[in-house]
């Protein structure tokens, strides 16, 4: 078995506020993330995500556990820039992401932190912009992008950094529906190119993409699974105030009126396939 690159031991984690009133949000969290995979993190408002999600990288650090980075514990400070380095993070709302006033500079910021030298610079700047498809914006001012334009820029900036995982915490939540769909294929891209990818969401049909999924609730980890193990639980679900994606609703749907037509079902392309299968109507694609 590979060894993690992300591993929470029975972490705890309390806001403090007004100096002593405190907020207990994770309550004895353990999980890992391994290289390559591709895990959601889903759970109703205030359930401790984005919590969660800024533990990956030591941006919180436990009260109680540990979190290694690649073995690294986040709670060493000299292993800070290291672990920001190897997990990157991208947040919910892209103007607050951008630093620069030239779509360049901006990518450029974090390089410019770490001592990057000139040429390898221009090099990760030209290859991060190449792969969220930015390419032919790198001289523009930011302000002038849409939001899914920014958002796609702010994992520019991370990707140049060449991190090992990317954590999304709601990155596509201001976004409409075409600006869903290109980071959504930036980051089907970067997965395939073997980039690990944690994305926290409330789109369930974003979570059905991942390999593996986490449900929290309360700060805790309450259910485990692969999309479709976590998915055909519609009715444990619902008690998290938690939905399913459109396509396991339909899929159900026509089950119990077409039983032949197969009710665990999460994605269209499933959907889609499924229609095909019953029908004996092969794809455009199948030759
Ligand atoms: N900086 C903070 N100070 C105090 N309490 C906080 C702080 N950030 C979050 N909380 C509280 O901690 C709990 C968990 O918040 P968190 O943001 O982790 O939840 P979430 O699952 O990401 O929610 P959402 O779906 O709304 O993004 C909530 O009760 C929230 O009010
Ligand atoms: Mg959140």
């Amino acid at each position: 078995m590979k060894q993690p690159l992300i591993r929470a031991e029975s972490v705890s984690f309390d806001y403090v506020v007004n100096r002593n009133d405190v907020i207990p949000v994770l309550r004895d969290v353990s999980f890992s993330i391994y290289p390559g995979e591709y895990v959601a993190i889903i759970g109703h408002n205030g359930s401790g995500k984005s919590t969660l999600a800024k533990h990956l990288n030591g941006i919180l650090k436990p009260i109680a556990g540990n979190v290694f980075v690649n073995g690294l514990n986040t709670k060493e400070d000299k292993y800070r820039r290291s672990i920001r380095q190897q997990v990157g993070m991208v947040f919910q709302h892209p103007d607050n992401q951008i630093v620069a006033t030239i779509v360049e500079d901006d990518v450029a910021f974090g390089l410019e932190n770490i001592g990057v030298p000139g040429e390898e610079m221009k090099e990760r700047i030209d290859f991060a912009l190449d792969a969220v498809g930015m390419s032919t914006y790198r001289n523009r001012p930011p302000h002038h992008l849409s939001g899914g334009q920014k958002q796609r820029i702010a994992i520019a900036g991370i990707i140049a950094m060449r991190p090992q995982c990317l954590v999304l915490d709601e990155a596509t939540g201001m976004l409409d529906a075409y600006g869903r769909r290109d980071i959504l294929r930036v980051v089907r891209k970067l997965h395939r190119e073997g980039m690990t990818i944690v994305t926290v969401t409330h789109h369930m049909s974003e979570a059905a993409e991942a390999d593996r999924v986490l449900v929290i609730e309360s700060g805790r980890i309450v259910m485990e699974g692969t999309p479709r193990e976590i998915f055909q639980q519609q009715e444990m679900l619902h008690q998290l105030q938690l939905d399913v994606p459109e396509a396991s609703r339909m899929a159900r749907l026509i089950h119990d009126q077409v039983p032949a037509f197969q009710s665990g079902l999460i994605s269209q392309q499933e959907m889609i396939d499924e229609v095909r299968r019953l029908s004996g109507i092969r794809g455009a694609d199948a030759g």
